[in-house]
């Protein structure tokens, strides 16, 4: 590797309006209790009315920086990884870049469900390796609770809205074990049917409600996160043990007790946001670093190890040694 790619602030932002379990069950056919066993989820948050993905996107952005004691100046290039874009087009990222006013950086939205975040680290990383800019942002924005069917209780108790951001920076000297150590992706389309929308420009010309077959779900990811996560461990010759913070897509509270036990990882390293915030697609993992970067259990230096799955089927995983050497 000629480049070390820091990670240098993360930051986010949630929506004020908070829908619990029992809000819920008010409207639709289900209760606290079942939520809470089955998923972990105790509550959601929820964009207001004419908020929009990218307000979201532009707030999470604006923390990261202030984080990372930067400013939209400093960006070379934005990437917003979401699924409930504002518009079909431009992309979200054209619109962020001008809310945050980013007018040298070039910006792009990548698709990829809830491995979004994943994917455009794993992009945005790529980009700075080669030259293509200083500095990236990685933002992850949804407003997921707008393409759920409230009369499907197999889906619409799972999500919730939010938007997360990190900060990519090409150290000034190559710092040995330092920033993106390794990520791999990887995508099985014969999976698509398990995990979908139901809509879209070209097939409906609508925008369509999320489907999917919640235990086909379950057990590909446990499997197919621990065996991301040993990749990326092996690749970049470290241990399961070298690990500070597993910091998971928050899905689904059982599948993250799942690989934590199958990587052997005490469970005081993981971090779960998945109870206050459900699952937020994109943004869920950088929801979740940015808590714990403000709760000072991530500090500089420590090795963080990332991973999600989601539509596609698409997942992937990334360990990161977190912070300016
Ligand atoms: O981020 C993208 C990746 N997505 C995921 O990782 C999601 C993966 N899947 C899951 O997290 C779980 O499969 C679910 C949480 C979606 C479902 O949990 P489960 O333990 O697999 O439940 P199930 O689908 O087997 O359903 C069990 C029962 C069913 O009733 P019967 O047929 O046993 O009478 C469902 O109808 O629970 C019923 N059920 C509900 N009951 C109350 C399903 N949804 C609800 C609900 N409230 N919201």
């Amino acid at each position: 590797m000629n480049n070390t790619i820091l990670m240098v602030g993360a930051g986010s932002y949630l929506p004020e309006k908070v829908l619990t379990n029992d809000d819920l069950s008010a409207f639709v056919d289900t209760d606290d209790a079942w939520i809470k066993q089955r998923t972990g989820i105790h509550q959601r948050h929820m964009v207001a009315d004419g908020e929009l993905t990218s307000d979201m996107a532009v707030a999470a952005a604006n923390d990261a920086l202030s984080a990372a004691g930067l400013t939209s100046d400093d960006i070379d290039i934005i990437i917003v990884a979401t699924t409930t874009p504002d518009d079909t087009f431009p992309s979200t990222a054209s619109t962020v870049q001008h809310k945050l006013g980013s007018y040298q950086a070039f910006a792009f939205d990548i698709q990829a469900v809830c491995a979004g975040f994943i994917y455009a680290l794993g992009v945005g990383e790529s980009l700075l390796r080669s030259g293509k800019g200083r500095r990236a942002l990685i933002i992850g924005a949804e407003s997921f609770t707008k393409i759920l069917d409230w009369s499907d209780r197999t889906t619409c108790v799972l999500f919730g809205d939010g938007a997360g951001a990190v900060v990519l920076e090409v150290a000034d000297t190559p710092a040995q074990d330092w920033g993106v150590l390794s990520t791999v992706l990887h995508t099985d389309g014969r999976y698509r049917d398990i995990l979908y929308v139901d809509g879209g420009p070209s097939s409906s010309k609508t925008v369509g409600h999320v489907r999917m077959r919640g235990q086909d779900v379950f057990k590909h990811a446990v499997e197919k996160l621990s065996s991301s996560m040993n990749e990326v461990i092996a690749d970049a010759g470290h241990t399961p043990t070298d690990i500070d913070w597993l910091i998971p897509h928050q899905a689904n509270i059982r599948i993250i007790d799942g690989i934590q036990k199958k990587l052997g990882l005490p469970p005081e390293k993981v971090v779960k946001t998945v109870a206050q915030h459900a699952n937020t697609s994109a943004a869920s993992i950088p929801l979740a670093l940015s808590a714990a970067t403000r709760d000072g259990r991530v500090k500089s230096g420590h090795l963080l190890a990332f991973e999600a799955i989601g539509g596609g089927l698409s997942w992937g995983a990334s360990l990161v040694r977190y912070g300016r050497p």
